[in-house]
């Protein structure tokens, strides 16, 4: 099942002009174990794209389809079912915390989306305990405490709803290194132990080469590469693609170049530390 783009275009609707951001776009994503990034520069319409996959946006022309549905549904009803599915978590995410205390906030949508209290709080406790939200901070505000945390708790707000397919748009812009790290790995280990698909908007292209598997390019609001991103760095025409190569493979390059060790795609840092280690034993 997972979500089908046939054909999709979508424009902005401008007092004079129209303007097309994502145009014929044609994907097909599955319910379980992707872990997919989406890039692009910036205005390439990556936003736009992933707002269409729980009909936030609807197609100006073509089609989604989103867990056999076809988007918009007829029933009102079904656009919460398929916001509980697609868990889609917005840029700056704690920008949109509300409540007076943490634990209310990441109760919000399992409420809203008929759970009773004690399931709802249920929920919440065990996305709190995910995202690494300590109990003690539970009855606290979720304003009085760090940018990072604020985007925990926002995160765990959507996990909460337990959602089949996770959607983060740029969830580490603005994060130090340490919190960018800790966050990357909590998407990893839910894709990992539960096999949920993942889809990620990044302009980090270290971090996409480190954990996604597959790729999708935007450029102009067209898509023009999807595949793996073993393909993706190895593609004769990446530099079509406005792309930054991830800094590992910049390296191995420099070095094959400059040095005479042998390419060898290494996708991560540790992957090359261990490979020019064994380079340096030989
Ligand atoms: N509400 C809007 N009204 C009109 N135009 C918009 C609106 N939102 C986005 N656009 C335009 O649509 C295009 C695609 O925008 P979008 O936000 O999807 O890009 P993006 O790839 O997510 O960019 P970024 O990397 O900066 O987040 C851009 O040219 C943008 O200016
Ligand atoms: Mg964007």
């Amino acid at each position: 099942m997972g979500i089908q783009f046939k054909d999709v275009s979508f424009s902005y609707k401008g007092l004079k002009v129209n303007y097309d951001a994502i145009r014929h776009i044609n994907l097909d994503i599955k319910s379980k174990n992707e872990f997919i990034a989406i890039v692009g520069q910036t205005g390439s319409g990556k936003s736009t794209l992933v707002q269409h996959m729980n009909a936030l946006l609807l197609p100006s022309s073509g089609n989604v389809v989103v867990f056999g549905q076809n988007l918009p549904p007829k029933k009102k009803e079904k656009i919460n079912y398929l916001r509980q599915k697609v868990g889609l978590v917005f840029q700056f995410p704690e920008y949109q915390l509300f409540e007076e205390t943490i634990i209310k906030d990441i109760m919000f949508g399992p409420k809203n989306f008929k759970s009773t209290e004690i399931d709802a709080m249920e929920m919440a406790k065990r996305a709190a305990q995910i995202v690494g939200i300590d109990e003690s901070l539970y009855e606290q505000s979720p304003f009085r405490i760090s940018g990072g945390q604020m985007r925990r708790v926002a995160i765990a707000g959507i996990l909460a709803m337990e959602p089949e397919i996770l959607v983060l748009d740029e969830p580490t812009r603005g994060l130090d290194p340490k919190g960018r790290n800790d966050l990357m790995k909590i998407f990893k280990e839910l894709h990992e132990k539960d096999n949920k698909t993942i889809i990620l908007i990044s302009h980090d292209m270290d971090l996409v080469s480190e954990y996604a598997k597959r790729v999708i390019v935007l450029d102009e609001g067209e898509l023009v590469f999807d595949g793996t991103k073993e393909a993706l760095f190895e593609h004769p025409n990446f530099d079509s693609f406005h792309l930054d190569l991830p800094t590992p493979l910049k390296i191995l390059k420099y070095l094959e170049k400059e040095v005479g060790i042998p390419y060898l795609p290494k996708y991560d840092f540790d992957s090359l530390l261990n490979y020019l280690k064994e380079v340096a034993h030989e």
